[in-house]
């Protein structure tokens, strides 16, 4: 197993192209996961009578209330410290700037493969246009996906920015701003909730490296064969999901079992990052989440990834107390994150746990 990549990207060939568009014909062997899918753990029913297995919903209106602003930051708190996930409503971003967003994405996941192409993933590279594949056997997601990285601004790479639709590469650069701008407001909140000063948690996040993924998972008729993205924690600091469309599919790992969540209509779904798990010393908490594929409907969402770190090291804050976790280098993390392979259910920083 040594050696083998967790996290790797490929161009999308007309054969997958396909296989997505003609899926209740053949599902071609590469896509088949049937081992992993049911094997993963139990999932919970979505609108059960346990309402303690719905993700908690935070209201931005609340926290800015005066009124409510204390109970709403506990709140908060809790979510990252027990769940690692909220759902994020009266978020305050531009309504016109999401729904462009929107509208630009669809639009381009719509283009003929060809067309598509034009941003293609290079060999080992991470950005541009293509599937990935994170398991040992190679096994590919069912999925399409964008990734650009969008700042720091000096370090674009256009080339990986699709020119069509026209207005797409304007959408990405609003969107991803008002992105950057609603993580330092929440990182306040944060800050408040973990007792420490503002000034150092937004420090570790200003100016670091944000990335952006565009997603299409497309129906599939056989869902229980394939996944859309396999289970996974992610290794920035904060990540924003916004979904395009009403079609569930994400699921999050709580208490052994896997939670479907039911997306609200224009909430942001939030999640902590291990980097951010660091700098809390553990405080709030990364999950593994995964996304499984719908029998009739595609579903489209935009992640948004914002990293964090203190002198290009992760690290907990130093007022968090006795660091829980081993420092370790920036890119020295990455490479762990996306290359290491270590036990089932585990973290590359599991592995830096003191
Ligand atoms: C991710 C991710 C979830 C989704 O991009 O890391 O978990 O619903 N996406 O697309
Ligand atoms: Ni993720």
């Amino acid at each position: 197993m040594e050696g083998v990549k967790a996290m790797n990207r490929d161009i999308i060939t007309q054969d997958a192209a396909m296989a997505f568009a003609d899926h209740h014909l053949h599902i071609p062997d590469r896509f088949v996961r049937a081992d992993e899918v049911p094997a993963a753990g139990e999932v919970v029913v979505v609108g059960g009578d346990d309402e303690s297995s719905e993700l908690p919903v935070v209201d931005m209106a609340r926290l800015l209330d005066p009124e409510h602003r204390e109970e709403e930051i506990a709140w908060l708190g809790s979510a990252c410290r027990s769940w690692g996930f909220f759902q994020l409503i009266n978020h305050g971003v531009d309504q016109a700037v999401i729904q462009k967003m929107k509208e630009n994405t669809v639009q381009f996941f719509e283009l003929p493969l060809e067309d598509k192409n034009t941003v293609a993933v290079r060999p080992g590279g991470i950005e541009g246009f293509g599937h990935h594949f994170r398991s040992s056997a190679g096994k590919l997601d069912w999925a399409e996906n964008l990734i650009v990285q969008t700042q720091p601004f000096q370090q674009r790479n256009l080339d990986f920015w699709p020119s069509n639709p026209p207005t797409f590469r304007d959408s990405i650069d609003k969107y991803t701003m008002e992105m950057s701008n609603l993580t330092m407001r929440l990182l306040r909140f944060m800050a408040s909730d973990l007792g420490v000063e503002e000034e150092p948690l937004l420090a570790a996040f200003r100016g670091k490296r944000q990335s952006t993924a565009l997603h299409h998972y497309p129906p599939c008729r056989h869902p229980e064969k394939v996944i859309g993205i396999a289970p996974h924690s992610d290794g920035f600091g904060l990540t924003l999901l916004l979904q395009v469309d009403d079609t569930p599919g994400l699921q999050v790992s709580n208490g052994g079992r896997w939670h479907p969540v039911r997306p609200l209509p224009g909430a942001f779904i939030i999640n902590i990052g291990e980097s951010l798990e660091v700098l809390t010393n553990g405080l709030y908490r990364s999950v593994f989440h995964r996304v499984v594929v719908d029998a009739e409907r595609d579903r489209v969402t935009v992640a948004v990834f914002q990293d964090a770190c203190i002198d290009g090291v992760m690290k907990p804050l130093p007022e968090l107390g006795e660091p829980r976790y081993h420092a370790i280098g920036k890119s020295e993390y990455f490479k762990g994150h996306t290359t290491e392979v270590v036990g089932q259910g585990e973290r590359f920083i599991d592995t830096l746990k003191k």
